[in-house]
């Protein structure tokens, strides 16, 4: 069986949902159910035998142990983390207890497990890392894109959170031999988006009227991935991965955040119309940027391409499309994520800049 860790949140739960539905092999899920986790989005998997939820922390070393000793995995996907890069700007100290002294406990208690494994089940066992391209720092205009080897630079709290986990879990492969994967996948987006980011921040603001906040020109560009196919990227990397190898992860989808914002638009206008028949256009409002804000991500995706014949399925026009009528079919989901911890953030953040959200 496979252990998932931070498998109540967007992309965990995706990877999750999707694992069960094409393969039989169960999975023990542990999540401390922070704001971003949601037993919700897990509920088409209430009673479902080969789903063991198990609440708790990756820093918990003891918990961790005895999940190890009990349910005996063949591979660990570790997607938990604080991941909200305006989050890790108002209070960086979750971020350095999840993302790196939770990384460091998870990898202690991994290593004393795989240490006792023998024969196949040590050699074929994978600790896989999920990361972020947000490691290596902003590219200018005219920049390559990252490719595996490009030097880290992260430049917010929550990136240099993730480049030390990355730093962790390459440093158990080259000092103890421990079977680690890394992907650094580029920004994602579709359905149980929690939102407080981009694309689910529009698409749920946009409905309820309210301001659609850009910080300062809107122009920061970012690499587009549909969560989907980072599944199935991360699937494949667990497959066929060679130990100790990072593999970037990308859409081939470098965009604007303005025009991400156009488009959610565009496809409101068309798919849920405002009564006054005004563009949802109309409602964006540009305030003030992000501190140190990246100016542009871009990851070049070949290797996990030409070694592991991996590619997207979706374009940007039929995963966005995906996701805008994904948001207008689940408002109840919506809806039962925006609890009062979920105001208490807006009020924080959007509260304070200029061009308040309505
Ligand atoms: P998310 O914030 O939606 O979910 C994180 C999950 O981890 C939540 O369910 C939360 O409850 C859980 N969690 C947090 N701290 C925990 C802890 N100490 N122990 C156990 N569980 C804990 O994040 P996401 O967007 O799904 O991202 C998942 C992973 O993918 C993260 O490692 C992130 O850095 C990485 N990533 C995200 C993106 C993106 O665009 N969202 C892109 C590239 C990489
Ligand atoms: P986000 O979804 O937070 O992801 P990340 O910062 O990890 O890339 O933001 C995506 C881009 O959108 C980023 O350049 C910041 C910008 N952004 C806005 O302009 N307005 C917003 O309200 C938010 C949440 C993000």
């Amino acid at each position: 069986m496979l252990l998932v860790t931070g498998g109540a949140g967007f992309i965990g739960a995706n990877f999750v949902l999707d694992w069960l539905a094409q393969s039989d092999e169960p999975v023990v899920n542990l999540d401390k159910l922070t704001y971003a986790g949601n037993l919700e989005t897990l509920a088409p998997l209430n009673g479902n035998p080969r789903h063991v939820f198990v609440k708790g922390d990756i820093g918990d070393a003891a918990l961790v142990g005895e999940l190890l000793r009990t349910h005996k995995p063949r591979a660990i996907i570790n997607f938990a983390a604080e991941s909200h890069v305006d989050r890790s700007i108002h209070g960086p100290e979750d971020f350095i207890q999840t993302n790196i002294v939770g990384t460091f406990h998870l990898l202690e208690a991994v290593r004393a497990y795989w240490g006792g494994l023998i024969g196949d089940a040590k050699k074929d066992f994978r600790f896989l890392h999920v990361s972020t391209d947000e490691v290596y720092g902003s590219l200018g205009g005219d920049d390559a894109a990252f490719t595996e080897t490009h030097r880290y630079e992260p430049n917010s709290p929550y990136s240099a959170s993730k480049a030390a986990s990355d730093h962790l879990v390459r440093a158990y492969h080259h000092t103890y031999g421990l079977p680690v994967l890394t992907t650094n996948c580029s920004n994602n987006y579709g359905p149980y988006h929690f939102p407080e980011k981009l694309i689910p921040l529009m698409i749920v603001n946009a409905l309820a009227g309210k301001a659609l906040p850009v910080y300062g020109d809107g122009m920061q560009v970012r690499d587009w991935l549909y969560v989907k196919d980072h599944c199935s990227a991360i699937r494949r990397v667990l497959e066929a991965g060679r130990p100790g190898e990072v593999y970037n992860v990308g859409g081939w989808n470098e965009k604007p955040n303005i025009d991400i914002v156009h488009t959610v638009c565009s496809l409101l206008d068309e798919m849920r119309p405002r009564t006054d028949g005004i563009s949802y256009k109309a409602q964006i409002a540009h305030v003030t940027d992000r501190p140190g804000h990246d100016r542009r991500y871009a990851i070049d995706a070949g290797k996990i391409q030409r070694e592991l014949g991996w590619q997207p399925a979706e374009t940007f026009d039929s995963g966005i499309r995906k996701t805008v009528d994904w948001y207008l079919r689940n408002a109840d989901w919506v809806t039962h994520v925006q609890s009062g911890a979920y105001r208490e953030w807006t009020d924080l953040h959007y509260g304070k800049v200029e061009g308040a959200v309505a």
